[in-house]
């Protein structure tokens, strides 16, 4: 059966330990494509140093140079691209894009960011916790901000599945979706992780372990004329915030938009590991392509 890597938990708990555990192999010679509908610096470039790196081919794909703009569908480009490529890797819009994909593909499909999850800057976050605290079961991590948008399902999903406690913190219209959270729940219940969702900041920092964070207008949101920054203003992570937690380390999957979701001062103070978080983001990929494809 093809392994897909659609949402987080895709990998089961112990999938999800080995990918963050292993050392990445070879993929021998193997083409992936990773294609882009939306822009993107960090994963772009992870991936293809991360390909090379493995001894594959990548093959970078700007969907605006495809025929996606005038109505390819995405099943005849699964089965186009499986004939040529050995797994698709795709940044998109709806979830429904990428299963479409991987419903049509003959190769493993992973989600390089879709408007519903990120898993991928997931295991690069866990990778980061893990590296700074020595493990990710047990630590509690805070999420501020945007409730309803990737990270927040991802972090809900991934973490879960990573045995965190994970606690969003966001404004009533920017909650998280009932369905993720009941199924982050379940998945915690197994893991000995557990899930709160709260409107208020300080209650999900207390004694935390890991503060995060995101952009409060994602891609695809810029012109949807909803007022995103007004409600988000007390969820910015900034220097009072981490006052609560000294000990706490912060995470943001970038790009930040600095003065808005998180000060310069945190960005740019000791408790960020942000850019051990983007270096991870190769590590990361490296270790999941192994684990779907490698030889
Ligand atoms: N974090 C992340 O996915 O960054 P890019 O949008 O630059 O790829
Ligand atoms: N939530 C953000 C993540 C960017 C990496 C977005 O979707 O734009």
């Amino acid at each position: 059966m093809i392994r897909h890597f659609l949402r987080d938990d895709d990998l089961t708990p112990a999938e999800q330990e080995q990918v963050l555990t292993m050392a990445p192999g070879t993929v021998g010679g193997k083409a992936v494509a990773v294609i882009f509908e939306k822009p993107s610096l960090r994963t772009r470039v992870s991936f293809e140093v991360g390909i090379a790196q493995l001894g594959g081919i990548p093959v970078i794909v700007d969907a605006r140079s495809t025929h996606f703009g005038r109505g390819e569908s995405m099943a005849d480009a699964a089965r186009a691209l499986s004939r040529y490529v050995d797994a698709i890797v795709i940044r998109t819009f709806e979830d429904t894009r990428i299963a479409e994909l991987a419903d049509y593909a003959t190769v493993p499909v992973i989600n390089a960011l879709t408007d519903g999850f990120h898993p991928c800057q997931l295991l690069a976050d866990l990778m980061t916790v893990r590296q700074h605290l020595g493990s990710t079961a047990g630590k509690t991590l805070a999420y501020l901000g945007d409730g309803a948008n990737n990270m927040a399902n991802s972090y809900l999903l991934g973490g879960a599945t990573a045995g965190m406690h994970v606690r969003i913190a966001a404004p009533t219209a920017f909650a998280p979706d009932p369905v993720i959270v009941s199924r982050a729940g379940e998945i915690a219940a197994a893991t000995g992780g557990s899930v709160k969702v709260t409107v208020d900041p300080w209650e999900a920092v207390a004694g935390c372990d890991v503060v995060a964070t995101d952009t409060w207008t994602s891609m695809g949101q810029e012109d949807d004329g909803i007022d995103r920054i007004t409600p988000f203003l007390p969820y910015q992570i900034n220097g009072a915030l981490l006052k609560e937690v000294p000990n706490a380390i912060v995470l943001h999957c970038l790009p930040a938009h600095r003065g808005e979701e998180i000060t310069d001062e945190v960005m740019d103070g000791p408790q960020s590991v942000v850019f051990d978080q983007t270096e991870n983001r190769l590590h990361a990929q490296k270790a999941l392509l192994s684990f779907l494809i490698g030889q």
